[in-house]
């Protein structure tokens, strides 16, 4: 009797186990980004330049649909790893795969992506619209679909209006959104995005943010190297922060800030001065504070990403 419950039991577990693989199978498009499927992996990746040690063993993992944030200081290995990434450089040592692809047996699976590189790769004796035309046939686009791709790639960095303009004559700004078109003048499925606010000011970065997000709403997966940490809490889905070749931390912002980032602090300014207490009780500190002090004002700064940053990569400067 005990035998046949005990079976009942594991029946029913394993109906209901089948049930539930049903439905996540079904309803797949809800998945989480952390649930969906390896876009770009890099495993163990080694890369040398005339003697200087590049990446020593870079693997992370990028999942499709997601804005994958690269970080690290001057030298990490950041651009190194994304040029590899989009075919400009040859790795020494380890794979890359791309959807699950070589890319050294695949060479096919470039055409997928597009790269914003840090920097500009921009003819400025052309206009905006000869480069996104140039760009465009590097990727095969010709005739009517190249006209209409160029257009699509103009009006969405809004360079519509300045479409017959020799690049010299552009800010930085509009060097840096038509940098961000002709990476786009293909329809990549993946983008890669070095540093692409440096230098604008924060109407244009503004641009290029909406711009990403439209981008991700599309479903693109996109690589985005910054060393703006706001930019990075504010956009990516993931982060790999790297250093000297290497991945030193993985995670979501919430999940770096909690294993990395500084102990939140609790200013409080009370009659007799101003008092700090690393804490995350910030109320039971107030509790017992009010007991014994006249608290005038008080407030509760959480860690961010910067202290992550710093706190893993330390203070020294970097070449
Ligand atoms: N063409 C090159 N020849 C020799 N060394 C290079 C070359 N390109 C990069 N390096 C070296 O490789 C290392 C990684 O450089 P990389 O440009 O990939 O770093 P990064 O993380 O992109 O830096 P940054 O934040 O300054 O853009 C550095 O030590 C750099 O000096
Ligand atoms: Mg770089």
């Amino acid at each position: 009797m005990t035998d046949f419950n005990f079976s009942n039991l594991n029946l029913q577990l394993l109906l209901c186990f089948c049930v539930n693989f049903a439905i996540l199978k079904i309803f797949g498009g809800f998945l989480t980004n952390q649930e969906r499927i390896p876009m770009i992996q890099f495993l163990d990746v080694f890369k040398s330049y005339d003697g200087v040690q590049a990446l020593k063993g870079l693997s992370f993992t990028v999942r499709s649909g997601e804005i994958f944030g690269l970080l690290g200081p001057n030298g990490a290995g950041k651009t190194t790893a994304v040029h590899i990434l989009a075919g400009i450089l040859p790795l020494d040592r380890g794979t890359v795969l791309i959807q699950n692809k070589n890319i050294l047996q695949n060479a096919s699976v470039f055409k997928s992506i597009g790269i914003a590189p840090q920097a500009l790769s921009l003819y400025t004796n052309l206009s905006a619209k000869e480069n996104l035309i140039f760009f465009g046939r590097l990727f095969g686009l010709s005739g009517e679909k190249l006209k209409q791709q160029v257009k699509k790639a103009l009006s969405f960095v809004q360079l519509t209006d300045q479409a017959d303009k020799l690049v010299k004559t552009f800010s930085g700004g509009m060097k840096r959104r038509l940098n961000l078109a002709a990476a786009l003048v293909h329809d990549p499925q993946i983008l890669i995005l070095d540093e692409p606010t440096v230098g604008v000011d924060p109407q244009s970065r503004n641009a290029i943010f909406e711009n990403i997000r439209q981008l991700k709403k599309q479903g693109r997966t996109i690589i985005y190297t910054t060393h703006y940490m706001e930019e990075a809490q504010q956009l990516c889905d993931h982060l790999a922060i790297m250093d000297h070749g290497e991945l030193i931390a993985f995670g979501t912002v919430r999940e770096l800030i909690e294993r990395y980032g500084n102990k939140p602090v609790l200013i409080v300014e009370t009659k007799n001065g101003v008092k700090e207490f690393r804490t995350n009780e910030a109320l039971g500190v107030l509790e017992k504070l009010k007991d014994h002090e006249t608290i005038l004002n008080f407030r509760f700064e959480q860690s961010n990403l910067e202290q992550v940053f710093l706190n893993l990569t330390g203070h020294s400067l970097r070449n």
